[in-house]
């Protein structure tokens, strides 16, 4: 089963108008491949701003998180009924930043990713063990402790795309090497197989954590990494290098 190549380009908290702006022109101007999907996820006051002024068919625009209420006494939240009333597609969720630092739970978690996708969004879902856990040998009990709490939620996994992003890649300028990235995403997707059968062999998994133009192509030939979720480099001009780095 063919999967679309996808990058995804995850600003986090970052940017201002200006910048934003230059990256948007940007990839308006590239000639980027027809056959990569390509979405971006702006921080939510440039969300809205970025999509409409993104002129290539091939991107689209995330949110980078979303709560599990459609509306009420909430404040702060970001509601997916509201993001998908405004036409943003995408959503975010389980980044390790939101595990981390706002101590969000795998249920939650897991919770979110339903309601998004009940409400019509697709999501980005991320996973991925801290150093501790790597050197504890456990990076693929952690990685199917974080996609057991979905699926016990979640039977139809058509518009959920994987993220595997191992926390100690994450801004280190370590990036996972492609034959690790390429095993753990194997392990990633026959654990998803004993759960949800042939639906597996479909969902994309990305690898995540320091990737940049220049080690992109070094993922090329590895059969289950279906893309990337880039964080740094997306706010940079190789962001259109990483998204062409399968031609
Ligand atoms: P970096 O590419 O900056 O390591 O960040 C990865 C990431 O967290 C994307 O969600």
């Amino acid at each position: 089963m063919a999967r679309q190549f996808f990058v995804g380009g995850n600003f986090k908290m970052n940017g201002s108008k200006d910048s934003i702006q230059s990256i948007v022109q940007n990839l308006n101007s590239a000639s980027l491949p027809s056959n990569v999907q390509v979405v971006i996820a702006p921080p939510a006051p440039y969300l809205f701003w970025a999509a409409e002024h993104n002129k290539q068919p091939t991107v689209e625009v995330a949110a980078q998180n979303c709560y599990d209420k459609a509306s009420g006494a909430y404040t702060g939240e970001v509601s997916a009924v509201a993001l998908k009333d405004l036409g943003i597609p995408w959503v975010i969720l389980g980044h390790s930043e939101r595990r981390i630092i706002f101590k969000e739970s795998d249920e939650l978690i897991a919770s979110k990713t339903k309601f998004a996708l009940d409400s019509g969004l697709k999501v980005i879902l991320c996973i991925g063990e801290t150093l501790e856990e790597k050197k504890a040998g456990k990076t693929v009990e952690v990685c199917k402790r974080q996609l057991q709490a979905v699926l016990d939620v979640v039977s139809d996994w058509s518009n959920i795309v994987i993220a595997y992003e191992p926390v100690w890649a994450i801004g280190t300028g370590l990036a996972a090497t492609a034959d690790d990235a390429q095993e753990i995403h194997k392990d990633i997707r026959n654990f998803l197989s004993t759960a949800i059968g042939s639906q597996a062999e479909s969902v994309r998994i990305l690898y995540g954590g320091s990737v940049s133009g220049k080690n992109a192509k070094d993922f090329r030939g590895k059969d289950d990494v279906d893309g990337f979720l880039v964080g740094g480099a997306s706010l940079k001009p190789e962001f259109v290098d990483i998204i062409k780095s399968r031609e």
